[in-house]
C-alpha cells in the first residue's frame, strides 16, 4: 500500500482533540449511557440481533461507547482505533462501569501486529471507512478476523452524502475513490465553535468498491440496506424529520443518507 503515514497522523491528532470535545458532550450523552441508556441505534441493534456470548471485533471504535453497549448486552467485545486519547478513555470508562470489553490502540491496518484472534462478529459503524485509503486491505481483515460462519456488519453514512460541501448545497467531490480528500476544519459535529482546528485526509469509496472489496474476501451478503435518514444530528442543515432521524433540509426523502451490510464468512 501506498504510505499514507502523513495522512494517518494528521487524523489521529484531530481525533485525539475531537474525543477531549466528543466524551463531554450532548451529542454523545455518556451520563446517560452510564446511567443505563442505549447509545446503539435501532438500525443495528435490529441488524445485527442478539450478541449474548458472542466475540466481537469493533473496528474504529473512538472512545468505546458503542463497544461497551455491545459488551453491556453480552458480548465480549475488543475495540481498536487511532486516537490514543479515544483508547484511554475507553479503557477508563471500561473499568468504570465494571465491564471485560479490551482496548487496542493502533491503526486497523497495523492489526495483525496486536492481534491473533478470531471473532464471530466484526462491527464497524458510523464514519468508519472515511479515512481509509484501501478498502481491499481493510476487507482482508475483516475475513482473516473472521470465524467461519461469521458476521460483518457494518451500517454508515452513504456515498452520495459524501459527495457534497459541508452545507449540502453543491455536489463537490467525486463519488469515487478518485481523489485524496483534504479539508480544512473547525470545531466537531459535536460542537461547531469547539477549539479543535487542522487539516484532515479522507477518501470518498463507492458502493461497488465496498461490496466487491468485501465479496472478494469471501463474505456472502445477506443485506445491503439504504436509508433515508440519519439516526444522527451531525450534518450541518439536518432537520428531525421523525423522531431519531435526521434529513438535510431541502433535500429530504431525496437522497440516501445511510447504508447497513450483513455478511457472512464463507
Ligand atoms: C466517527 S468515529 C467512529 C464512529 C463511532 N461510531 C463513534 O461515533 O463513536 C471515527 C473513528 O475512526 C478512527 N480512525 C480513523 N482512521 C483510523 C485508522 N486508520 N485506524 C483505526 N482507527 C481509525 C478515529 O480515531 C475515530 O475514533
Amino acid at each position: 500500500m501506498e504510505n499514507h503515514n502523513q495522512y494517518f497522523e494528521a487524523n489521529k491528532d484531530l481525533w485525539n482533540q475531537r474525543t477531549a470535545v466528543h466524551k463531554d458532550s450532548a451529542f454523545y450523552n455518556l451520563a446517560g449511557f452510564k446511567a443505563g441508556e442505549q447509545v446503539l441505534t435501532p438500525i443495528e441493534l435490529n441488524e445485527v440481533g442478539d450478541v449474548q456470548g458472542k466475540k466481537m471485533l469493533h473496528l474504529q471504535c473512538h472512545f468505546g461507547m458503542d463497544s461497551l453497549n455491545w459488551a453491556r448486552l453480552g458480548a465480549t467485545v475488543t475495540g481498536v482505533d487511532l486516537s490514543d486519547k479515544a483508547i484511554d478513555e475507553a479503557r477508563q470508562l471500561n473499568s468504570e462501569m465494571g465491564l471485560n470489553a479490551k482496548f487496542i490502540c493502533c491503526n486497523i491496518y497495523d492489526l495483525k501486529d496486536h492481534l491473533d484472534e478470531k471473532f464471530d462478529i466484526v462491527f464497524t459503524s458510523y464514519g468508519t471507512i472515511g479515512w481509509l485509503p484501501d478498502l481491499t486491505h481493510w476487507a482482508a481483515l475483516i475475513s482473516y478476523y473472521l470465524k467461519p460462519g461469521g458476521i460483518f456488519y457494518m451500517a454508515d453514512f452513504h456515498p452520495v452524502v459524501w459527495m457534497f460541501d459541508d452545507e449540502f448545497t453543491r455536489i463537490q467531490y467525486s463519488y469515487e475513490n478518485r481523489e485524496l480528500i483534504v479539508t480544512e476544519n473547525y470545531g466537531t459535529y459535536t460542537d461547531r465553535k469547539a477549539d479543535i482546528k487542522g487539516k484532515e485526509y479522507s477518501w470518498n469509496h463507492s458502493t461497488s468498491e465496498l461490496l466487491n472489496a468485501l465479496i472478494k474476501q469471501g463474505l456472502q451478503l445477506q443485506h445491503y440496506n439504504e436509508f433515508m435518514y440519519s439516526p444522527y444530528a451531525n450534518f450541518t442543515n439536518s432537520i428531525e424529520t421523525s423522531k431519531g432521524q435526521w434529513q438535510i433540509k431541502g433535500l429530504e426523502g431525496k437522497i440516501p443518507m445511510l447504508y447497513s451490510i450483513r455478511a457472512v464468512k464463507q
